[in-house]
């Protein structure tokens, strides 16, 4: 339920304010100044009926002292015709709108409902621009040698408008550069917006790029504005350049050179301001060769290459990634994973990822997901990794997966049982198993 503070010296207007207003708002009135002082020290209003003549005191004054303390909350002047002026000069002073005495219910009412909305309104924008920087905000980490070089150029370009390339293999953090040089560099009050180029089939692009008018095909039955038009002021993100079809090449040229696009079935060029930050994971220099990439427009995006390492050429940054990761999903999944064991980050470290650091993650994922204990161990890790012959693990430790059949863990387990126990009679005791039944497996694995 919202809360109404009714501030007005008279009592007999306040008891009927109260009155109208007690069902569907908790609301209290204050008389005198102590009071407002009061209330607003213990409570939170969501809207305050002021009037300005209020007393010894200026309500000028009473509205500054609100707005302070509560500066969220929306207020509503009472007054009288012949202090219209005092009125105004409390809009200008942040009230949300004033209302004339004698008082009509009815559009007090309605005042009261707008004010509500427009500050709903508002916590619901201060919350998505809360969300939004906490996307902004998805933090790069690194601290490798070829991190720190990528690092390095993200500060020099971000503020000055050059188109920029990024290249490096799938998962390897392309888009994450390209929103950290937009929401870090000037252009982070206009757009980021992204075009998928491999995504979008060839006769869509054209008009997401672009924008089309009204009417100039069948189907456009509104106009609409392209991404371009879009990211005016801003950034336009070209992800999977190379997979873009070699005419649109030639009309993305064209734009980047002139800085106007033409939206298709439009006459009248719309002029835009917008930086390119471009990715791809495949070699352009060769995708020229074969034909299937445009020379020209390669020199355009190409003034500056940021190159994404993978993540074998930064092992050292493993651990600290695995570290991000976690606290990351303990964050969204709700749990509290303190630590992976030794074991298990020897086995992140060896595993050779194709899908980069996407592939680390998704891992990772699985793993707070998966684990019932504080510490992700071997166990909880894709077969995959576990299945990887460069692991070194303390010598009483066996690696099984739920993969495997029975047989097969039976016979690892007595064959390291063996290794390590050496006494046959010994190691049946320790597997609980007899003598015997120990020797029919050991014939039955040939062991
Ligand atoms: N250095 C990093 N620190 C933290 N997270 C990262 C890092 N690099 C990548 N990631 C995360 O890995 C995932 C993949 O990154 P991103 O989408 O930027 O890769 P990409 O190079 O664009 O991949 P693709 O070529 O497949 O589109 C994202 O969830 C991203 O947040
Ligand atoms: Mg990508």
């Amino acid at each position: 339920m919202y809360r109404l503070l009714i501030i007005d010296d008279e009592e007999a207007i306040c008891r009927s304010l109260q009155f109208a207003f007690e069902d569907k708002y908790k609301t209290l009135v204050a008389n005198n100044f102590s009071t407002v002082e009061k209330y607003t020290s213990m409570y939170y209003f969501d809207v305050i009926l002021l009037d300005l003549k209020f007393g010894e005191i200026n309500g000028l004054e009473v509205l500054k002292y609100i707005k302070n303390k509560i500066p969220e909350c929306q207020i509503i002047i009472m007054t009288a015709y012949s202090s219209i002026d005092s009125s105004i000069k409390a809009m200008k002073l942040g009230a949300w709108d004033y209302v004339l005495k004698p008082l009509s219910l009815d559009n007090l009412k309605i005042i009261i409902d707008k004010a509500l909305e427009h500050k709903d309104l508002s916590c619901r924008l201060q919350d998505m621009q809360d969300e939004l920087s906490t996307i902004k905000s998805d933090k790069i980490i690194g601290k490798s040698k070829s991190m720190k070089d990528v690092f390095n150029l993200i500060n020099k370009v971000k503020n000055i408008d050059v188109n920029v390339l990024i290249t490096g293999e799938s998962g390897t953090g392309k888009e994450l550069v390209a929103r950290e040089i937009h929401y870090n560099g000037k252009r982070k009050k206009g757009r980021f917006e992204a075009v998928n180029c491999g995504a979008i089939p060839k006769n869509l692009i054209e008009s997401e790029m672009f924008g089309y008018e009204k009417g100039a095909f069948t189907g456009a039955i509104k106009t609409k504005k392209g991404k371009f038009v879009l990211a005016d002021g801003g950034t336009l993100f070209l992800d999977e350049i190379g997979e873009m079809d070699f005419d649109i090449q030639v009309k993305l040229l064209r734009v980047i050179q002139d800085k106007i696009v033409y939206p298709i079935g439009s006459e009248e060029g719309i002029k835009v301001d917008v930086r390119i930050i471009a990715a791809t994971n495949k070699n352009l220099l060769e995708e020229i060769d074969k034909g299937n990439f445009r020379e020209d427009l390669y020199y355009r995006l190409n003034v500056i290459n940021v190159k994404m390492p993978s993540l074998r050429e930064r092992i050292e940054d493993i651990p600290l990634l695995v570290e991000h990761f976690i606290k990351k999903y303990n964050s969204t999944l709700n749990k509290n994973i303190k630590a992976v064991s030794p074991e298990a980050l020897q086995l992140l470290k060896t595993y050779n990822y194709k899908g980069n650091i996407r592939e680390l993650e998704n891992i990772l994922e699985r793993a707070v997901i998966l684990t019932e204990n504080e510490m992700i161990d071997i166990y909880d890790l894709p077969y995959q990794i576990i299945n990887n012959d460069n692991v070194k693990i303390s010598d009483d430790k066996l690696i099984v997966s739920v993969y495997e059949t029975f047989d097969t863990i039976e016979e690892k387990v007595i064959r390291k049982a063996l290794e390590k126990i050496g006494n046959k009679r010994k190691t049946a005791k320790i597997l609980g198993i007899s003598e015997r039944t120990l020797w029919n497996k050991i014939k039955k694995y040939g062991i």
